[in-house]
């Protein structure tokens, strides 16, 4: 099967496949030790994600552990941010921190255009070689926040626990919030477009905080940008399957749907029969096991995604996690994980 297109390309375009594609979010990083060690050799995450030689060495670490049938750019949502003007770190335990969070009119209207080839090249260098390097033995995918989880970041200056100052500024100030949405939108279509352009062979947008806004919010704050992306990308990249995924979209699961996305990612909040009949037919569906399951047992891992995947039968299914996997996970549990995955045809078959 070497030369046919990989399995996780074929199933995302919807094509009948022998069995689920089968990837994690997150899955370079620090529950593996080798990826800790060189942590600490590199201490500093900028260094990490933008030196391509590291971001391609930990891109591939999982790949080179599990063979999964994704191998995920090892990068950050806010990576692009610089090359618009927006300088940030990722500091150990605190997680990301703006320098200069954006509230005002000014700081909007100063925002650069994102050029990706020239703020961001080494991107393209890793996904080129990533490329190179897997063939037909795994699909590699590229990734972007969404606009409304960019901004997120972006107005409160860190990780939030109630979003209080940018849904301030969102019932305060809205047109201000739509102008710097409206900017990311452009910018991270532009963004895309480069990672397709540069070996990326599907791609997931992820709104991680989408999930917080009440659905007539979303409708106006999230829904709007996100389908703006897909619909930019999709004009001149019409054959990339694109993946939209929400931290508790329970809320919103038919409106993820009607973005023009190709795949939904559900998070494990929602049972997988459920997920099924609520989105439409022609739309895939990703996911979605408690990433907490990974502490349990083998045989409670494996009971768990042969659950997920008989209640998928049926629909484009790609076997996932429902959100990333968490660090002090033992290794030896995320390879239950992807080798249940790929011989996931003789469990079926054992217990059906
Ligand atoms: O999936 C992968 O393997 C690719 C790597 C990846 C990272 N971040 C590396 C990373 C991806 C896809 C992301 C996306 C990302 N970043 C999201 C969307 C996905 C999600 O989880 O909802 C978000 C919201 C961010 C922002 C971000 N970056 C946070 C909140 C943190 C801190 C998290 C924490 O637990 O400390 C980061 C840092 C980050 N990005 C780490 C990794 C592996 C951890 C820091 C480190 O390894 O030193």
């Amino acid at each position: 099967m070497s030369d046919s297109q990989p399995l996780l390309l074929r199933a995302a375009r919807g094509e009948s496949v022998e069995r689920p594609p089968v990837w994690m979010m997150r899955q370079a990083g620090r529950y593996m030790k080798i990826y800790r060690d060189l942590r600490d050799r590199h201490p500093s995450f900028r260094e990490r994600s933008e030196n391509p030689d590291l971001s391609y060495e930990i891109s591939m670490q999982p790949f080179t552990a599990f063979q999964p049938d994704g191998v995920i750019l090892f990068s950050d949502i806010l990576t692009p941010l610089p090359g618009m003007g927006i300088n940030f770190d990722i500091v150990e335990s605190k997680g990301p921190l703006i320098e200069d969070p954006i509230r005002n009119i000014q700081q909007v209207n100063d925002l650069r255009a994102l050029e990706p080839k020239d703020s961001m090249p080494f991107v393209g260098e890793v996904l080129t070689r990533l490329r190179e390097t897997v063939g037909n033995k795994a699909a590699v995918l590229g990734f972007v926040g969404a606009p409304w989880t960019l901004a997120a970041y972006v107005v409160e200056g860190k990780s939030s626990k109630n979003y209080s100052i940018i849904k301030a500024m969102a019932f305060q100030e809205p047109e201000l919030l739509h102008k710097l949405l409206n900017h990311f939108a452009n910018s991270i279509a532009t963004y895309l477009r480069y990672q397709i352009d540069s070996g990326a062979q599907v791609v997931q947008m992820f709104d991680s905080w989408a999930g917080q806004l009440s659905p007539i919010d979303y409708d106006t704050f999230a829904a709007p940008y996100q389908r703006k992306v897909i619909e930019l990308v999709k004009s001149t990249h019409p054959e990339t399957p694109m993946i939209l995924y929400i931290s508790g979209s329970a809320g919103v699961l038919e409106r993820m749907a009607q973005t023009g996305v190709d795949i939904v990612s559900l998070d494990w909040t929602v049972d997988m029969a459920d997920g099924c009949n609520r989105l439409p037919k022609n739309v895939g569906i990703q996911g979605n096991v408690d990433p907490g399951i990974l502490f349990g047992s083998p045989d409670a891992i494996r009971d768990r995604i042969l659950d997920t995947v008989r209640k998928a039968q049926g629909r484009k299914h790609i076997l996932n996690l429902g959100h990333g996997i968490l660090p002090g996970t033992p290794e030896e549990n995320a390879k239950v994980f992807f080798e249940t995955g790929k011989n996931i045809n003789n469990l079926l078959g054992k217990t059906n």
